[in-house]
């Protein structure tokens, strides 16, 4: 698979996956700046990448909207037959807004409203994934008094905690005992036990595991399916055979990461299909009784993040006896990704000189906080001001997480596909 971008000796490309490549200073000269760039090419190929390596198992993909919840992208995906997992109303209707079906829209989160679950629960989404005995108390007693308007049995998968550590930045592990996410394993029996018992019109489909995300080793995530699985078919096999407990679907989560330090997308592409090894090998004594019929799976950053630059315009290239800054006009209100992670993401001019020699600067953005960095001691052709940077592989978690702090509103949006360039 073609990456999304590449640097050559003199500018950045955009590779198209059907026809030529373009020069990104090109394509985008009449763009003003900051402005997110995304190559929906590139989004389709990696969906069909994904559908290609997991074609051997009965897995729908449902993408992580949170990830990056505009329209064209998710239209996009929707057209390769991608669904999606939202984590609040708002996620649930761009995602309907452009064109999914509720029936393919999962619901995760943590602290659901009793208004989010009302619209859940009209508006026909696939499952609700409860995250916590408190939440199904909730959803029950809602079930319970709405029955009568109910027009079938609300879907739920419950979320196991597995508690294991995978190795990725702390603040995005969601399947370590300390996290607020899932319930361990004595919490799923009594959500079951609960279910089995309950009145309410609801519909127990399967477990769900998320346990982080930027996931490039596998062991967390062999070693999670593997309990998950395990459990999944223990209380199946002792929960007795009822139309509400169904045990025909698995969620296995999202958390494919990316190589934020290479272009060379290899890697990532290779460890998808580790990946359907490892979710094949744990689902097939389920799948092979016949009661387990889908798989379901929630990528977010893996198909997105290549897709994305965000480009910025040098105001100043400022020098102190210190430190030798280059300030451009896009900030941490726009790609927080470093400040809060101190995540790397390359940085490059969109056109390169032969002649200019290369230096280290800290690349800071406009927002009155010492904080508002995009890389520190990163060696760079040294530019000047007018020049314009691509931040690469911020397709996810760049625009979603972006705010409008120090008021320098929001950067335009732009989308190549078919071969062009549009807003
Ligand atoms: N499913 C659930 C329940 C999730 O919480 C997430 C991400 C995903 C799927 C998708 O994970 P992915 O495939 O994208 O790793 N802002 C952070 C990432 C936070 C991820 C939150 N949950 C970042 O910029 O690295």
């Amino acid at each position: 698979m073609k990456s999304a971008y590449s640097v050559d000796v003199d500018e950045v490309r955009l590779n198209s996956t059907a026809g030529p490549s373009h020069s990104v200073a090109e394509l985008t000269a009449s763009c003003s700046t900051p402005f997110w760039l995304m190559n929906l090419d590139h989004v389709r190929a990696r969906a069909r990448r994904l559908k290609s390596a997991l074609a051997s198992l009965p897995v729908k993909i449902h993408y992580a909207v949170k990830a990056n919840d505009h329209a064209r992208v998710l239209s996009s995906l929707a057209a390769e037959g991608v669904g999606a997992d939202v984590v609040s109303a708002g996620e649930a209707q761009l995602a309907l807004a452009a064109g999914l079906e509720a029936r393919h829209i999962i619901f995760s989160g943590v602290a659901k409203t009793r208004h989010e679950l009302n619209f859940a629960f009209h508006s026909g989404l696939k499952q609700i994934n409860v995250e916590s005995l408190e939440e199904l108390e909730r959803i029950e007693s809602m079930a319970l008094e709405q029955s009568s308007q109910l027009r079938s049995p609300i879907a739920l998968g419950l979320r196991l905690n597995p508690n294991v550590c995978p190795e990725t930045h702390p603040y995005i592990t969601t399947g370590f005992r300390e996290n607020k996410f899932g319930m361990d394993e004595p919490a799923i029996r009594e959500a079951v036990a609960r279910l089995a018992r309950s009145a309410a019109p609801l519909q127990l489909r399967g477990l769900s595991v998320h346990i982080g995300s930027q996931l490039l080793d596998l062991q967390a995530v062999d070693e999670a399916l593997g309990i998950s699985l395990r459990l999944q078919q223990q209380l199946r096999d002792q929960t007795s055979a009822s139309a509400h407990m169904l045990w025909d679907r698995f969620d296995a989560g999202g958390g494919l990461g990316i190589r934020y330090d290479s272009e060379d997308e290899t890697e990532e592409t290779a460890l998808i299909d580790d990946f359907a090894a490892h979710l094949g090998r744990h689902t097939q004594p389920l799948l092979q009784d016949g009661r387990l019929r889908e798989i379901m799976i929630e990528p977010g950053r893996w198909l997105v993040a290549r897709a994305g630059l965000l480009i910025t315009e040098v105001q100043y290239v400022k020098r102190t006896p210190m430190k030798d800054f280059v300030i451009v006009d896009a900030g941490m209100n726009l790609l927080l990704r470093p400040t809060l992670y101190e995540a790397h993401h390359r940085i490059s001019p969109l056109r390169v000189g032969a002649e200019q020699a290369r230096q280290s600067f800290d690349v800071v953005g406009p927002i009155c906080e010492s904080s508002d960095f995009f890389a520190r001691d990163r060696e760079l052709p040294t530019p000047k001001a007018g020049d314009r940077l691509a931040i690469f592989d911020s397709g996810a978690y760049g625009r979603t997480m972006s705010s409008d702090y120090n008021r320098r509103g929001p950067a335009g949006e732009f989308f190549f596909a078919d071969g062009q360039i549009t807003g």
